[in-house]
C-alpha cells in the first residue's frame, strides 16, 4: 500500500499521508472546516455531522473529520449542498441550545447565516445549574451533546466513566449513572471535561463565581473556612438533578 494518497479539495491537489481524514487533508490544503464533536486529543465520534464535505461520486455528505482520504477523490468543502446542511445543523443547534458562551459556534452561525427560528418558534432545552461539588459547575442548557466530556472521562483519558448519556431524543442529555451528584459518582475532579468542554456548559466553579460578582479576596476567604460557604444566586442553584 502506497504511503501516501493525493486528492483534490476545491480545486486543489493535495498529497496526505495514507489513512489520513478527509479533515485533515482539507487542512493541508489550508481549507477551513467547521468541527464541533471533533478534538484532536479525543477518538472523533462523528457525531455533529458540522465537518459535513461533498465527495464526486458519494451518495451522502460525508463527515470529513471521520472519513479516510481516497486516492483520487475530489472533494468540495464549500458547495452549496454543503453550505445547507451546515446551516440546518447550525440552525437547530441554536434553536434548542443557549450558545451564548460559544464564540466559535457564534462565528460560524453568522458565516453560515444560520437562523435559530428557521424551523418556527425556538424550543431550548432548559435545565437548571448544577453545582454539587468544589470543582466546577454544569449548565447543561449551553451543553450541545458533542460527547467530548464523555470520551475524556472513559477511554480516551480517564477511565473512570463518571459520565453518560441519559433521555432521549429531545430530552437527550449528559449525566451522571441514575444522576447521581457528582460527588457520588466516580468523578475525580481531573477537569478534562471541562477542557475539552466547547460551550459554557462545563466551567471552573471559581471562573463561574468571579462571572457572577464575588471577588478573588471574597472567594480565598470562604476556601480557608469551607469550600462550599458560597454558592450562585438561589435563582440560578439547583444543588443536584
Ligand atoms: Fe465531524 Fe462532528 S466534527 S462529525
Amino acid at each position: 500500500m502506497a504511503d501516501t494518497v493525493r486528492l483534490t479539495i476545491d480545486g486543489q491537489e493535495v498529497t496526505v499521508p495514507a489513512g489520513s481524514t478527509l479533515l485533515q487533508a482539507a487542512q493541508a490544503a489550508g481549507r477551513e472546516v467547521p468541527t464541533l464533536c471533533y478534538h484532536e486529543a479525543l477518538t472523533p465520534p462523528g457525531l455533529c455531522r458540522l465537518c459535513v464535505v461533498e465527495v464526486d461520486g458519494a451518495r451522502t455528505l460525508q463527515a470529513a473529520c471521520v472519513t479516510e482520504a481516497r486516492d483520487g477523490a475530489v472533494v468540495h468543502t464549500r458547495s452549496p449542498r454543503v453550505e445547507r446542511a451546515r446551516r440546518t445543523t447550525l440552525a437547530m443547534l441554536a434553536s434548542a441550545t443557549n450558545l451564548d458562551e460559544a464564540p466559535q459556534l457564534q462565528a460560524y452561525l453568522q458565516d453560515y447565516a444560520a437562523d435559530p427560528a428557521a424551523f418556527g418558534p425556538v424550543a431550548r432545552r432548559e435545565y437548571p445549574l448544577i453545582d454539587d461539588n468544589p470543582m466546577y459547575v454544569r449548565d447543561y442548557s449551553q451543553c450541545v451533546l458533542c460527547w467530548r466530556c464523555v470520551q475524556a472521562c472513559a477511554t480516551d483519558a480517564q477511565y473512570v466513566f463518571a459520565l453518560t448519556f441519559a433521555g432521549r431524543g429531545f430530552h437527550t442529555r449528559i449525566s451522571t449513572a441514575y444522576g447521581v451528584s457528582m460527588p457520588e459518582s466516580p468523578c475525580v475532579f481531573c477537569g478534562q471535561c471541562v477542557a475539552v468542554c466547547p460551550t459554557g456548559a462545563l466551567k471552573p466553579r471559581r471562573t463561574f463565581l468571579l462571572e457572577q460578582g464575588y471577588t478573588p479576596e471574597q472567594l480565598a476567604h470562604y476556601a480557608a473556612v469551607d469550600h462550599d460557604a458560597v454558592h450562585p444566586p438561589a435563582t440560578h442553584y439547583a444543588g443536584q438533578v
